[in-house]
């Protein structure tokens, strides 16, 4: 897709950070925008920087974990717009700890928000998309942690794998299926975003027993301020909204932002081939 005008996108998660600055890049290229979220309050405020940059902007407050939230807020979107042109499957949340010490609770909240929303937003909108027979593009956010591994993050980790291999394998169905809808997978590297401080977003459901022994051992401690380390001192947002146009101007499909990481992806690959084991050298070249 090269012409962005008057074309209408749909981001989920997009009242902060990466999907926020997604909107703004639609807004700047004077594509209707539907913004998607699961927390009224700054969804209201980024509907109204929004609107006062000139957007045409539909906000809606929504959980993707929900199959029924996204066939409500794909009809919202219709009845408003007519069409869909873009879609970016954005939403997601992050914690830490090994695998055995993280609660169901954590597992399930982050695989329902991380897989199972890109899950929800294709099953909903690619048959809208087929339907409508024009050229579209859909981005799901993963991370380049959906490409190689840290230690600490194996809940994090197993739901951004799921999103590149989900990206991947709808990229193929959809290759037998038309030559319309395009895609691609976004796979950053750490972003200044407010992702670490992301439990605020933990439905009811999900919320852990803080009694409990990993909850109050140093070790959740110091994966708590690693995260906020990590996310805090990452890359500036601002060319990020550009940066995911110009792949979808291009028609790539993986969308990578640290060029300084591609050779610890290599490295990962270099290890299967020569029956390896997951490597720390991986590990300290990210930190
Ligand atoms: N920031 C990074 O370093 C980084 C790196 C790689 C990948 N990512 C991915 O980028 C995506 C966006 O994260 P971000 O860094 O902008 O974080 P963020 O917390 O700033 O923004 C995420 C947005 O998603 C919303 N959200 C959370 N759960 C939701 C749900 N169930 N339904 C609807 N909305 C929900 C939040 O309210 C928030 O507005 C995530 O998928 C994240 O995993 C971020």
């Amino acid at each position: 897709m090269k012409e962005f005008k008057g074309k209408v996108a749909v981001i989920t998660g997009a009242a902060n950070g990466i999907g926020f600055a997604i909107a703004k890049e639609c807004a700047r290229r004077e594509i209707k925008i539907v913004i998607a979220d699961i927390d009224a309050k700054d969804l209201k405020r980024a509907e109204e920087q929004l609107k006062a940059d000139g957007a045409e902007v539909l906000a809606v407050e929504m959980d993707v974990m929900k199959f029924e939230d996204m066939e409500m807020l794909a009809k919202i979107a219709l009845e408003r717009f007519k069409h869909i042109d873009l879609l970016f499957n954005n939403a997601g949340v992050v914690i830490a700890g090994p695998a055995w010490l993280l609660s169901l609770n954590d597992w399930e909240w982050v695989m329902r928000a991380n897989v199972g929303g890109i899950v929800h937003g294709e099953k909903v909108f690619i048959p809208i998309m087929l339907k409508q027979d024009t050229d579209c593009h859909i981005v799901n956010t993963s991370s380049v942690a959906g490409l190689l591994h840290l230690n600490g993050m194996s809940a994090y980790h197993t739901s951004k794998f799921a999103a590149v291999g989900l990206s991947e394998s709808t990229y193929l169905d959809l290759q037998c299926e038309t030559d319309k809808i395009k895609m691609s997978v976004f796979c950053p590297g750490f972003i200044q975003t407010d992702l670490d401080n992301c439990e605020r977003h933990r439905p009811d459901i999900y919320k852990n027993d803080m009694s409990q022994s990993y909850y109050q051992s140093d070790l959740y401690k110091e994966e708590e301020q690693k995260k906020h380390k990590v996310i805090k001192g990452g890359m500036p947002i601002d060319t990020i909204g550009a940066t995911i146009f110009k792949a979808i101007e291009e028609e790539k499909f993986y969308i990578l932002t640290h060029a300084e990481l591609n050779p610890l992806i290599g490295l990962r690959v270099k290890n299967m081939f020569e029956g390896g084991s997951p490597s720390m050298d991986v590990i300290k070249g990210v930190k």
